[in-house]
């Protein structure tokens, strides 16, 4: 039997050719994919491109890798009540943490051109800042980069500090690594999507040594102006998922109308037979955002050193209103701290 290989296959495809072969084909003409091929950034649903990017690692042994992390279920009405929502600054500090978010955001979208029009007026921007597919999976595929930086500093500067002054740290540290672990699932979903080119490359490159470090040694300085940072950042991101939405229901981005959300992206919502469209999956995304938001602003009202997480505690009277990690409780501005300590 002789097969006709015309690239470098991968191991999945030298299975592909092996089966085939085995069932008697004379010549084959499936699509080879070669691990050399590039896929610069494209907004384009074929489900072909899709699958193979990033496939898992092929072992003999291994069949697959579970995540220790399962995502809350989250309904359609429940992701449909997320709001626009801002948190008044009311001190010194929530001003720093309000400016500096500012400032990025102004930053940001001079850089890539973007501009963010009143509601209801989306419609009248010109065609050069008019948003197509392409335009918002490179914009989401960058800020969820930067996106799942925070939480994991945090999460490792209070896992130092608990070894070094050797007690406790209540509970912050999964939430805090849990939310950055939800931010580059986010990011892995949308490279579902489209696969960034050298230059998105390197912007993620550079932008990451920027923000780490800085976010690195503030957290040090205040970690309570770096969660109100984090979230007035995520009243950015509730912001710019709920105009994505608008436009795509509006009818303005044609090609995600009949796009199906990722098969990664199912697994990890556990997306419902019926709710797998990529309106879904913004819906989903906005719904996280929106949590982090929350989480965000009610952990800068906290006793950095003292208090528990309120998130991962139980209540003494759980039939009270309390903080949940789903969406069945959203609190936009965050808790007080009178109201769960
Ligand atoms: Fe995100
Ligand atoms: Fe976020």
């Amino acid at each position: 039997m002789n097969v006709t290989l015309r690239s470098t296959p991968c191991l999945r495809c030298v299975r592909i050719y092996t089966s085939a072969a085995a069932l008697g084909t004379a010549e084959l003409r499936l699509p080879l994919h070669s691990k050399t091929m590039k896929r610069y950034i494209t907004s384009t649903p074929q489900q072909t491109k899709i699958k193979e990017f990033f496939p898992p690692p092929e072992t003999p042994r291994i069949k697959e890798t579970d995540s220790s992390w399962v995502h809350p279920i989250y309904t359609e009405q429940q992701m449909r009540d997320v709001t626009i929502a801002h948190r008044q600054a009311k001190n010194w500090a929530d001003w720093i943490a309000l400016g500096t978010v500012r400032m990025l955001r102004w930053g940001m979208d001079t850089v890539t051109g973007y501009r963010h029009p009143p509601e209801g007026t989306e419609a009248a921007l010109t065609p050069r800042f008019a948003m197509t597919e392409k335009k918002w999976l490179t914009r989401f595929i960058f800020l969820e980069s930067i996106a799942g930086v925070p939480g994991m500093v945090g999460g490792m500067l209070r896992h130092l500090r608990s070894l070094r002054k050797m007690r406790r740290d209540n509970g912050w540290i999964e939430t805090l690594l849990e939310e950055a672990y939800n931010e580059r699932m986010h990011l892995l979903t949308f490279l579902k999507l489209a696969e960034p080119g050298w230059f998105m490359r390197l912007s993620v490159l550079g932008a990451q040594g920027v923000f780490f470090n800085a976010f690195f040694f503030s957290y040090l300085f205040s970690p309570r102006i770096c969660h109100r940072f984090v979230g007035y950042l995520e009243e950015e991101a509730v912001i710019t998922y709920t105009r994505a939405i608008n436009e795509l229901e509006a009818g303005r981005l044609p090609e995600w109308e009949t796009l199906e959300a990722p098969q990664i992206a199912i697994t990890y919502w556990q997306m419902p037979e019926g709710q797998r469209s990529m309106r879904d999956l913004l819906l989903y995304i906005r719904a996280d955002e929106a949590k982090h938001r929350e989480v965000n602003h009610t952990l800068s009202n906290l006793d950095q050193a003292q208090d528990p997480n309120p998130y991962a505690s139980k209540y003494k009277d759980p039939s009270k209103l309390h903080p949940t990690k789903a969406i069945d409780v959203l609190k936009p501005t965050g808790w007080e701290r009178k109201d769960v300590m």
